[in-house]
């Protein structure tokens, strides 16, 4: 499918010089989200993953469809301060700011194969953070997918090693 006339390109937001790529008519299409997730669902079938990882928010959309589908778990990476309960955290950069990430200890058991799921690969910042997060946990990053890469700001150099999914590149 070409999901690209799905993605609507928003110039100078957040910022001048940033050109935002809008899932959100890609996600207000049942079909075009259906078979996008569905991507995803099958890479993640092949790669015999037991727990989705996603950080928020745009993470979850992607993910938690995903998880539904496969019927295993999805574990949520949030920014500080949104988990109630024992978390490990990481502090990383972004293509339009400063974050930090926290997922809780218990989220993941040693060994656990992770899908990492996102909406964007931009500079890796947040993939690259949330790698950390699982491996530290002792799981093992058997797949990351985004829906969208803006191959211009090398994230991929990030992932080097990885097994990754991208369904749109920029
Ligand atoms: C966006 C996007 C990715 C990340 C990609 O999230 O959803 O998670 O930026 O950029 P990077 O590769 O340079 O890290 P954002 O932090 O804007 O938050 P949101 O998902 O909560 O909207
Ligand atoms: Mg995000």
């Amino acid at each position: 499918m070409d999901y690209k006339k799905y993605i609507k390109i928003v110039e100078d937001w957040p910022k001048e010089g940033i050109q935002f790529k809008d899932i959100t008519p890609l996600m207000d299409n049942g079909p075009a989200y259906k078979s996008a997730v569905d991507e995803i669902v099958k890479y993640a079938r092949e790669r015999d993953i037991d727990l989705v990882v996603g950080p928020e928010a745009r993470g979850f959309i992607i993910g938690c469809p995903v998880s539904y589908a496969l019927e295993k778990g999805f574990a949520p990476v949030r920014k500080e301060g949104k988990l109630p309960r024992d978390v490990i955290k990481v502090d990383y950069g972004l293509e339009y700011g400063q974050n930090v990430l926290t997922i809780h200890k218990d989220a993941i058991k040693p060994g656990q194969r992770v899908l990492i799921t996102d909406d964007l690969l931009a500079t890796g910042g947040t993939i690259e953070a949330t790698i950390q997060l699982v491996e530290e946990l002792g799981g093992v990053v058997a797949g990351c997918a985004f829906l969208i890469e803006l191959s211009y700001l090398n994230g991929a150099e990030k992932l080097r090693g990885y097994d990754v999914l991208t369904l749109m590149s920029y």
